[in-house]
C-alpha cells in the first residue's frame, strides 16, 4: 500500500494538543466542595463541586486579577472566590463581587474567567476543552460493558514521561505484544501478525486482531479456555482513550479502557478502567487490578524511551509496515484535526509567557458569545498555523514499506 500525497503537513516535533474534545480531567469520586487543580493540555484547570445540584464546574485557574491561583480558593455556594483578594466567580465564569469596592458598585465586563462544560460519566469527570457550540461537539465516546448489568469492573492511574500520541499508538499495537508482554498475554513464538481491516467511524477508529494466545499457564489457562488465538478487538477514540477488548474462547470478555490525559507534551497521565464479564466477586478485583497495572508497567519504558516523545505528524518521518496500519489512520486523524485550526500552537503559548509573561489559555465556548466579545484579559491559544506541504517542495515518502523493491 502506498500512502497518496498530502497537501500539508504538520511539523515534525510539534506535539499535537488539540482542542474541541472532551477530556477525563478526573475521577469523580475526588471532586468534592474543595477546589483541586488539575493540569491537562499544558493548562491548570480549577474543579470543584457546586452546592445547589452538585454538579461539576471547570474553571481557569488563574484569576484575571493578579494571576493567583482560584484552585487554592473556597467554594461559596456555587461560586468560587479567589484567596487572594476574594473576587468571587460564578459557575459561568463571570464575578460577581469585588470586595474592595465599595457596595453597589459595578463589576467590571472583563472580570471572568473561562468556564468549560462538564458531563460526568462512567465515573469520571469529562471537561470539553475548546470553544465549539454544544451542537458540533464530538460526543463523549460509548464505552460499552461499564455500567452496565453483568459486568464488573475496577479503576486506576498510571503515569508516563511520554506524549499521549505515543501511549495511544502503543496501546493499539499489538505487533509489540510477543516482545514486551511475555509475562501477560503475549507468545513470543509466534509473533506473525496477520493482516487486518481499520474500520473507520466519526472521531474513531478500530480493528479486529487475531493473535496467538499465550502459553497456558495460571489464569491465563483459565481464561483462555485452551484456544490457541487470542481475538483482541482494537477501539480508539479520537484522541486519546483506547479499547483493549479481549473474547476468551467460552465468550467471556475483558475490556480494558484508558483514558490517557495530556497533562503536558511530555507528560501523560493513563486512567485505565477494566471491566470483565466474567469471575465478578469481589474477589477477582485484586488480580484485574493487578493485571492491568503489569501490561502498562510492561510497556512503560519502552514507551517512555521512544524519541521524540509525541509521535511524528510527519509519515515519512518514521518507517512503517503493514501491521501498523492502525497507527497510521491515528497519525492522519490526528493531522486532520490539525489541519482543522484544533491544534493548539503551545509553543507560542510558552514562548509569550516566557518572553512576555502572558498567560495564554484554551478558549471556552463562552468566548463565543456576543456579550462577551473583547471583554478577555487573557488571550486565547491561537490554533497552530499549518503550512502547505508544497510551500517546503518536499515530497512526501511512502508511508507503508511492504518491502517490495
Ligand atoms: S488575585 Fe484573585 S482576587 Fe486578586
Ligand atoms: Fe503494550
Amino acid at each position: 500500500m502506498r500512502a497518496a500525497r498530502i497537501e500539508t503537513v504538520v511539523e515534525r516535533r510539534t506535539p499535537l494538543l488539540l482542542k474541541n474534545f472532551w477530556y477525563v480531567l478526573a475521577e469523580s469520586a475526588s471532586v468534592k466542595a474543595t477546589p483541586v487543580k488539575v493540569r491537562a493540555l499544558a493548562q491548570d484547570f480549577a474543579l470543584y463541586r457546586r452546592a445547589s445540584d452538585g454538579a461539576v464546574v471547570a474553571l481557569s485557574d488563574v484569576c484575571v486579577h493578579r494571576m493567583a491561583s482560584l484552585s487554592e480558593g473556597k467554594v461559596e455556594g456555587d461560586c468560587l472566590r479567589c484567596p487572594y483578594h476574594g473576587w468571587r466567580y460564578g459557575a459561568d465564569g463571570a464575578c460577581t463581587h469585588i470586595p474592595a469596592n465599595p457596595p453597589g458598585s459595578p463589576v467590571p465586563r472583563r472580570a471572568q474567567v473561562d468556564s468549560y462544560p462538564v458531563q460526568e460519566r462512567y465515573g469520571w469527570v469529562w471537561v470539553f476543552v475548546g470553544d465549539l457550540p454544544e451542537d458540533e461537539r464530538p460526543a463523549i465516546p460509548q464505552l460499552d460493558g461499564l455500567d452496565e448489568p453483568g459486568w464488573r469492573s475496577v479503576r486506576g492511574e498510571f503515569s508516563w514521561r511520554a506524549g499521549y500520541t505515543r501511549v495511544v499508538e502503543n496501546a493499539v499495537d499489538v505487533a509489540h505484544t510477543p516482545f514486551l508482554h511475555q509475562a501477560s498475554f503475549g507468545n513470543a513464538d509466534d509473533p506473525v501478525m496477520p493482516p487486518y481491516e481499520v474500520v473507520s467511524t466519526p472521531h474513531a477508529l478500530s480493528s479486529t486482531v487475531v493473535l496467538a494466545a499465550p502459553k497456558p499457564r495460571g489464569l491465563s489457562r483459565l481464561v483462555m479456555g485452551g484456544a490457541s488465538t487470542n481475538t483482541l478487538l482494537l477501539r480508539l477514540f479520537m484522541p486519546n482513550i483506547t479499547c483493549l477488548d479481549s473474547t476468551f474462547a467460552n465468550g467471556w470478555h475483558m475490556r480494558l479502557y484508558l483514558s490517557n490525559l495530556p497533562v503536558d507534551e511530555g507528560t501523560t497521565l493513563t486512567r485505565f478502567i477494566q471491566a470483565r464479564n466474567f469471575l465478578r466477586s469481589p474477589l477477582g478485583d485484586g488480580i484485574a487490578r493487578r493485571l492491568s497495572r503489569q501490561i502498562l508497567s510492561e510497556d512503560l519504558a519502552t514507551v517512555e524511551s521512544q524519541r521524540p516523545p509525541s509521535v511524528p505528524m510527519d509519515l515519512g518521518a518514521e518507517l512503517s509496515t503493514k501491521s501498523d496500519a492502525l497507527s497510521i489512520a491515528y497519525r492522519k486523524l490526528l493531522r486532520s484535526y490539525a489541519e482543522r485550526g484544533w491544534q493548539l500552537d503551545v509553543a507560542d503559548a510558552r514562548r509569550a509567557y516566557e518572553e512576555e509573561g502572558k498567560i495564554k489559555l484554551v478558549a471556552s465556548p463562552r468566548r463565543r458569545a456576543a456579550e462577551t466579545k473583547g471583554a478577555w484579559v487573557l488571550d486565547e491559544i491561537s490554533p497552530r498555523a499549518q503550512r502547505r506541504r508544497d510551500e517546503r517542495g518536499v515530497p512526501e515518502t511512502a508511508t507503508v514499506d511492504d518491502g517490495e523493491r
